[in-house]
């Protein structure tokens, strides 16, 4: 199996994941333009599943090795159940459906919650409890995650990311144009020695 060397650990990833919704979530007000509704609600919810499929597929079962019967661990899937149950309800309206920004919102309470106890209570028992695991926990998160999102329609995910937040997805495209460049001038340099 080829895992990655270099990852952050497993608990790093869940935070990072878990910060990443939780700022998509703060751009969304009740005044919002619908399209931006839709870009962040459409952001947040595949964020959000693919999230919990790694966590149920990897980190909860090796927290449940080391921690049997946890009670915080026991609710955590019928929790991420819910939320599924609550992304279907929103898929299947539009942003100018009257329920939509309290149905949204209905998810991010529970969102909120979930999440406050895994960085409450089952973030620190992993580490305690996983300690030398964490790195390899990570690297096959980090694995697992590309194949997700390449089963999710990454240029939806690419949009969807650039609409939710249009100025750091500027910034970092900027980022990219500037190593682009920086790679491409000395072959240029070279060219124009060579020429002289
Ligand atoms: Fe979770
Ligand atoms: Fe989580």
């Amino acid at each position: 199996m080829n895992i990655p060397i270099c990852s952050p650990s497993i608990t790093t990833m869940i935070r990072m994941d878990h910060t990443h919704v939780l700022a998509a979530f703060h751009r969304y007000h009740a005044g919002t333009p619908w399209w931006r509704k839709r870009a962040i609600v459409g952001l947040a919810c595949t964020a959000l599943e693919i999230h919990a499929q790694l966590e149920e597929e990897i980190f909860y079962p090796a927290l449940g090795i080391a921690l049997p019967g946890d009670e915080t661990l026991l609710k955590a899937r019928p929790e991420h159940d819910r939320m599924r149950a609550d992304i279907a309800k929103l898929r299947a309206m539009g942003p100018h459906d009257a329920a939509f920004d309290a149905r949204f919102m209905q998810l991010m309470r529970e969102v909120i919650h979930h999440v406050a106890d895994e960085e409450t209570v089952l973030l620190p028992t992993a580490e305690r409890a996983l300690g030398s695991q964490l790195g390899e926990l990570g690297a096959r998160m980090t694995k697992r995650r590309m194949q997700l999102v390449a089963q999710n329609r990454p240029a939806a995910i690419a949009a969807n990311t650039a609409g939710t937040f249009p100025l750091a997805t500027l910034a970092a495209m900027s980022l990219g144009a500037l190593a682009v460049a920086h790679c491409l001038r000395p072959s240029a340099a070279r060219r124009a020695r060579r020429r002289a």
